[in-house]
């Protein structure tokens, strides 16, 4: 009998995360002589145990194609950390009975380190309990923090879209520093890694160019030099333009910013960064600011997408069902770089337990010895990965076309679960 595919989004989305979801759904219909249904967790892993299943045969085909250009999370997300099979196994065990009563003999998760972690542990618990099942996680992260793979699906897109966002508002404070505003500050998000903060230095094209300063969460903040290299830039280029990472750190360890929530996974909230920046600026300068928080603009700017990104998030969906039907389990398939010029890249695959609860910061020799800005190594990392553009479709209210689906939901046959 023909098994079915239970695929489910984790974590924080990104704006091509249901590329992916197209790249799988679109992957297994082809396959149909092989694999039964692909079946969506609503709200990712929780909605898996609560037994809120999505039945994803009653969608369109040309909604399934949507998918690719929609940002958001259609089946919806969620951080829910699963522990230690020890110390949760009536999770596990509730898992595998909802796999087994939907007949589901691959489960994909969709996600960044700690689901990769998860999706290693039900492949072992599947195991334990008589009822192998097929795991198979799918990169996804806008931090691009995730080992092994060259770049991580979703994060090309808010490369793109910092980069173009740096170069359009400088232009901005540039026209006004005469009489007005001399410094903006952009804070972008990335969580421990500054991938996404130096996407802003590919906003350069000239000596001289904006950013004229990047703030790294490898780089502990020096408030002395940070005010100094402000200073220079006014002076010498009449304003200047700043990128702050959330995850910034004081030279005492403590975030900039820290919004003093956690979430399941126990990580500190971020966000905040840049109204703090502004005011270390005027206390010790004077200048007049502006400050945007990019927050979830950056994770859903679906408009800007990197077409190199869309690919690449459609691909790693296409290949978890190709590795499903290859026998594999515990695995992920990734992103190999084959060449820089012309760029040229590949899908792999590597074990889970190799990207499970691992973070991939920048390493020292992308940021520039004063630590404010990249390496040309890293603008020839970089610049591939927003190349292309995406373009959703538009409706004639000027509006993208975003897809809404159905969501059919699968009948339940278990008992209710407590999440
Ligand atoms: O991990 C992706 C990410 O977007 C981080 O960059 C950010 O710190 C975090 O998620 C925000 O998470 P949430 O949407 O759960 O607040």
């Amino acid at each position: 009998m023909k098994k079915n595919i239970l695929y489910a989004q984790s974590g924080g989305v990104t704006p091509v995360i249901n590329a992916t979801a197209c790249g799988v759904i679109e992957t297994a219909r082809q396959n149909r002589d092989r694999i039964g249904k692909v079946l969506a967790g609503r709200d990712g892993i929780i909605g898996v145990l609560r037994e809120e299943l999505i039945d994803t045969t009653r969608e369109r085909k040309a909604d399934i194609a949507g998918l690719r250009h929609t940002p958001g999370g259609a089946f919806g997300s969620c951080r829910y950390k699963l522990r230690s099979i020890e110390e949760s196994r009536r999770e596990y065990e509730r898992l595998i009975e909802v796999l087994k009563a939907h007949n589901v003999g691959y489960f994909f998760y969709n996600g960044g380190g700690d689901s990769a972690d998860t999706a290693y542990k039900v492949s072992q618990i599947g195991k334990k309990l008589g009822f192998p099942v097929q795991c198979i996680g799918v990169p996804k992260t806008i931090d691009n923090d995730l080992p092994v793979t060259d770049n991580c699906p979703g994060f090309g897109s808010v490369a793109k879209y910092v980069a173009v966002s740096i170069l359009e508002a400088s232009l901005d404070v540039a026209s006004m520093a005469s009489s007005s505003t001399k410094v903006f500050i952009l804070e972008v998000m990335g969580r421990h890694a500054g991938w996404i903060a130096a996407a802003g230095a590919l906003a350069q094209r000239e000596d001289g160019d904006p950013p004229h300063v990047i703030l790294f969460p490898e780089i502990p903040f020096d408030r002395k030099a940070f005010l100094a290299r402000v200073k220079q830039a006014v002076e010498t280029h009449g304003y200047c333009s700043i990128v702050v990472s959330e995850g910034v750190r004081g030279p005492d360890g403590r975030f900039l910013a820290e919004a003093g929530t956690r979430d399941a996974f126990g990580h500190a909230q971020l966000g905040g960064a840049a109204p703090v920046v502004a005011e270390i600026v005027k206390d010790g300068l004077g200048y007049k600011y502006h400050w945007a928080v990019s927050d979830y603009l950056q994770r859903s700017a679906r408009h800007i997408a990197s077409e190199t990104d869309v690919e690449q998030a459609w691909a790693v969906g296409a290949a978890a069902v190709k590795l499903a039907l290859e026998g594999k389990s515990g695995v992920m398939p990734v992103i190999k770089r084959v060449s820089n010029d012309p760029y040229r890249w590949k899908i792999a695959e590597t074990r889970l337990s190799r990207v499970a609860n691992r973070e991939k910061k920048m390493p020292r020799s992308y940021i520039t010895k004063n630590g404010f800005g990249i390496t040309p190594s890293a603008r020839r990392y970089l610049e591939p990965l927003i190349r292309g553009e995406a373009y959703p479709p538009y409706d004639k209210h000027g509006l993208p076309k975003y897809v809404r689906l159905k969501k059919a939901m699968v009948k339940k046959v278990l008992p209710e679960f407590e999440v």
